[in-house]
């Protein structure tokens, strides 16, 4: 067996795998996050720890899982995260996450300090979300905390390095710090410089299938695992996921809905450059890289429109009432920037716009506005790999999206490419799993494994007459932005 552990921002979920790519037991452990002042978003890191420690207990006792036949361990992690550490490897503050919007300041002052450098180097803008950011937030800040502070790590690299002793950081959540030279796999001398942090703050990276070493004495007391469990480096969870879903050929992009939304392309090298207009960072597999935008709020708008408007009825038959309506919702067309959008805009203030009601419409319209406005907000992603000359063929849907056929024809449509489902979908701590498999010499690359865990289920084609009516509407949708960000 294998333990998948896919560290998340409300819960961590462990996941027992066998050599056939079966979850044989799950179990997992919530934990609060903090919110201490508006825009900030902390956890403590030792909650990861006692969590991840409940659920694998709770697997040995009562699931019956032998720690003998634990032989790997790998890790999912929420991404960016920043856990400061002092000369004892102490947890200085509670870890700043991902969705932290504190350092807007900071996020300023990289981009005058370095220009287009900055983007070149790390292939990304400078973000709120970023590590690098809420470092400087913290120097700025709290300097008696950035005084004490000898090193850093993200939040999967420090459970990593609770289970086992030894402090790395992986190659795919190290990109996500935005201070790696993501063509070259390291830590980037320019930004270190421009930003007097010196190399010793920074940990070695290793890569997501290399060996960490394996569980301490200290944490098999702790949890009941061997010593003899070998750890392996992980990924970030959206480059987990991808594994786990098996997003690893140039043809295939993801399109995945939770929360937010996550557009996410396999990238065999670092030749093309979207020059920081979506994400691209290391994978977590040897010399491959991913690029990725995100629509902030993806199943968000859903669940606001559901909790405002239909709060008695459940998601199934709140999507499927959009059957009622009509490709383009008989005219009614909605914008779901309602938290402000990440790709393409980096606009955290616009919002969203219903334009075109008519008396005549109905919920129906509405709901099925929604549904289409999420999908023009991915197409705005495709967007930008097709004018940077990318090409592809298939989309791989999952989370919320892939669970309604008449949405993954939406998106079909919208998209004009073949979507196709998972069987069985699981989630990055599959992909956490993979790594651990691939990393202990059960397959020969994570391209095997993933293709012997994961398969491809349903196929939904575009039909011609609905990507036609949907070109028209995209237009419409495409202007939407320019002609509501001043008055949003
Ligand atoms: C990616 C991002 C989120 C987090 C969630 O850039 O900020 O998807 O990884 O954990």
């Amino acid at each position: 067996l294998v333990l998948g552990v896919d560290l998340g921002t409300s819960a961590v979920k462990v996941s027992a795998v066998n050599r056939q790519g079966k979850i044989v037991a799950q179990r997992s452990f919530d934990y609060p996050l903090s919110q201490p002042h508006p825009g900030f978003s902390e956890q403590n890191p030792e909650d990861w720890v006692n969590g991840t420690t409940v659920a694998i207990v709770e697997l040995i006792l009562k699931d019956g899982i032998s720690a003998d036949a634990v032989k790997g361990i790998s890790y999912s992690g929420q991404m960016h995260g920043l856990v400061l550490l002092d000369h004892n490897k102490q947890v200085l503050r509670p870890a700043i996450l991902w969705n932290d919007t504190r350092t807007s300041q900071q996020t300023q002052e990289i981009s005058d300090q370095m220009g287009d450098d900055f983007i070149e180097i790390t292939r990304n803008r400078s973000l709120e979300g970023f590590t690098l950011p809420k470092i400087l937030w913290v120097k700025e800040n709290e300097p008696q905390i950035f005084e004490a502070a000898e090193t850093f790590v993200t939040p999967k690299d420090y459970l990593r390095y609770r289970m086992t002793g030894q402090l790395e950081m992986e190659i795919s959540d190290a990109a996500g710090t935005v201070m790696l030279d993501v063509e070259k796999g390291q830590w980037s001398t320019a930004i270190q410089q421009a930003f007097e942090l010196p190399a010793s703050f920074f940990p070695p990276i290793i890569q997501g299938i290399q060996s960490a070493g394996h569980i301490s004495e200290s944490y098999a007391l702790f949890s009941g695992l061997s010593t003899a469990t070998e750890v392996f480096g992980g990924a970030a969870d959206n480059a987990a996921g991808a594994i786990g879903s098996a997003i690893l050929k140039p043809n295939m992009v993801w399109s995945s809905i939770g929360t937010s939304g996550v557009v996410l392309k396999y990238e065999a090298n670092a030749e093309v450059n979207y020059h920081g207009k979506i994400h691209f960072f290391n994978h977590a597999i040897p010399n491959k890289y991913y690029s990725m935008g995100v629509t902030l709020a993806a199943g968000h708008s859903l669940n606001w429109f559901k909790r405002s408007f239909a709060p008695a009825e459940d998601f199934t038959e709140l999507v499927a009432s959009a059957e009622q309506s009509t490709i383009g919702a008989h005219g009614l067309l909605f914008t779901p920037y309602i938290v402000g959008e990440r790709t393409p805009y980096a606009d955290g203030d616009i919002r969203g716009s219903w334009l075109g009601i008519d008396s005549m419409h109905q919920r129906a319209d509405f709901v099925r506005s929604v549904l289409e406005g999420i999908i023009f907000s991915f197409k705005d992603i495709f967007a930008i790999y097709e004018d940077a000359g990318a090409q592809f063929d298939t989309v791989i849907a999952s989370g919320g999206g892939a669970k309604s056929a008449l949405w993954l024809q939406i998106q079909a449509d919208i998209f004009n490419k073949k979507v196709v489902v998972l069987e069985n979908e699981q989630g990055p701590g599959m992909g956490a799993a993979i790594l651990a498999a691939v990393g202990l010499g059960w397959f020969e690359s994570v391209e095997q494994a993933a293709q012997a865990f994961a398969s491809f289920g349903q196929v939904y084609e575009p039909k011609a007459e609905n990507v036609e009516k949907y070109a028209q509407v995209y237009q419409m949708y495409r202007q939407v932005y320019t002609q509501t960000v001043d008055i949003s």
